[in-house]
């Protein structure tokens, strides 16, 4: 008998077309829904505001919009952006910028904030929030950046490679192979399997290390990973451990002396986590009685503000004492510094903006309840969608499916996150005329905090 799966692949000798064909221009043709483009109604001239260098691959997504953008190398001043703002839809920062209650003021067309980095604290959140502003920024762009650090780190550090480059660059030739291991048949322990601690765990396996790891969650382990039920059976059995956890109440400190005594004699500790999830004096105490052969610490609790700024005992009592231990890795918080890592969040932000914009989805916005409607098809001509941000408080739906009785709702989804409430409604067959009158009657309401419709 043949084998179905050639025949099934197999060119018919009548028209030459295989099967493969013919099912690929049918689901070219019939099956796949293709979306409609939607974009604002209202500020045709969408104008962004980019500072502080933020990519081109970002301006560039923003232009292909047709939207008019100023980019900027600079941070500006709460003066300045008081000044500023108030002509702009929607505003790039990275850190330096501080979005201000006094700036959300000044900001009456600002719909969207984006981050172009890891954290917020720079934009007042709560404040952009009730003025209706949703803020992404892109938390996970540089997990295979810290992945990687972290293999360079297990490597050197087994193999005493800043000891023995120090020295040479010292002008002294040591030579040695006394206490350096290769990784091959270790045991890696990470603790937090989330999107760091699952790249890395790929990455050890490659290398040939056995993988267990610890999560406040369960997770389905990659490849041979082992999850361990207890943060203290993973620190006995681990050559390395590795800390890929939040810092949280739970976490601060969590590797102090008692966690520190329950890891194996000559095993090694890595934090590109967060600075205080290590007591680092209990650290220091237990390299200097040798129990641990070597550290790699690229986070610490106090970090300076800029590049060429002291890292001394005045900013954290100790720093002079790790600084001259042996064997141990010292970086400044690079974990996540790549170009590689810079062109995702350049993109990453620019397209949560986008889909803002352009869909209302506020997905992965940090201040915002997460909504997002399924695409409305290119053959839903008349069909258009409305993005309702409101005051979370009751009644506020009636009023506004009063408004839209008069169409039907395909679709429509609410959430609340605190103080705000977010509604993405799709309704079909709205004549143009009628346009204002919805946008009047859905944004008249008491609650009301910003209305858009897009189509
Ligand atoms: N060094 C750098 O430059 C750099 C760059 C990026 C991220 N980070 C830091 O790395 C850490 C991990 O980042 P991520 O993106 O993998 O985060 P993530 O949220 O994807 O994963 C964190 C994991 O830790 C787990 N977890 C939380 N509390 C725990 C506990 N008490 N015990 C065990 N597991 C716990 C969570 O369940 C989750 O699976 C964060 O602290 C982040 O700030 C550092």
């Amino acid at each position: 008998m043949s084998n179905p799966i050639a025949v099934a692949a197999s060119a018919s000798p009548v028209t030459g077309v295989t099967i493969h064909d013919r099912f690929r221009a049918h689901h070219d043709s019939a099956n796949l829904r293709q979306p409609k483009v939607l974009h604002p109604l209202e500020n045709e001239d969408l104008r962004l505001l980019i500072l502080e260098n933020i990519s081109q691959d970002a301006v560039a997504i923003f232009r292909s919009q047709g939207w008019h953008v100023d980019h900027l190398s600079k941070s500006l001043g709460e003066d300045e952006l008081v000044a500023k703002i108030g002509t702009y839809h929607a505003i790039g920062i990275r850190s330096k910028t501080k979005i201000t209650q006094r700036v959300l003021k000044a900001a009456t067309k600002l719909l969207v904030i984006g981050c172009f980095c890891i954290g917020t604290n720079q934009v007042d959140l709560k404040a952009a929030a009730q003025t209706g502003i949703p803020v992404f920024n892109s938390p996970f762009s540089n997990s295979r950046s810290v992945a990687e650090l972290v293999m360079a780190e297990l490597v050197a550090l087994s193999r005493q490679l800043f000891e023995r480059a120090y020295e040479l660059r010292t002008g002294i030739w040591n030579k040695q192979s006394k206490g350096c291991w290769e990784l091959r048949g270790k045991t890696l322990g990470i603790v937090g399997y989330g999107h760091i601690g699952a790249q890395l765990s790929v990455l050890a396996e490659a290398f040939g290390l056995r993988v267990l790891f610890h999560d406040v969650i369960n997770i389905m382990p990659l490849g041979t990973a082992r999850q361990v039920e207890s943060l203290e059976k993973l620190l006995q059995e681990a050559d390395f451990v590795t800390l890929h956890v939040p810092e949280s109440e739970d976490t601060i400190n969590m590797i102090s002396k008692e966690q520190l005594a329950q890891m194996k004699k000559g095993s090694y500790l890595i934090n590109n986590a967060r600075g205080r999830v290590v007591d680092i004096p209990a650290l220091i105490e237990a390299l200097q009685a040798k129990h641990l052969a070597g550290a790699a610490i690229d986070v610490f609790p106090a970090e300076p503000s800029s590049n060429g700024a002291p890292f001394d005992d005045q900013l954290n009592s100790w720093a002079s004492t790790l600084r001259n231990l042996p064997n141990v890795i010292l970086s400044p918080h690079i974990g996540g510094s790549t170009e590689e890592a810079q062109t995702m969040i350049g993109l990453e932000v620019a397209q949560a903006l986008t889909r803002y914009l352009d869909y209302g989805s506020t997905i992965g916005a940090v201040n915002f309840p997460e909504v997002d409607l399924r695409a409305i098809a290119a053959e839903e001509a008349g069909h258009i969608r409305v993005c309702h941000v409101h005051k979370n408080q009751p009644g506020v739906l009636k009023l506004v499916n009063e408004a839209l009785s008069p169409y039907n709702v395909e679709k429509q989804y609410s959430d609340s996150k605190g103080e705000i409430a977010y509604l993405l409604a799709d309704i079909a067959d709205v004549g143009a005329r009628d346009l204002p009158g919805l946008k009047d009657r859905i944004s008249s309401t008491d609650a009301n905090i910003i209305t858009r419709l897009l189509a």
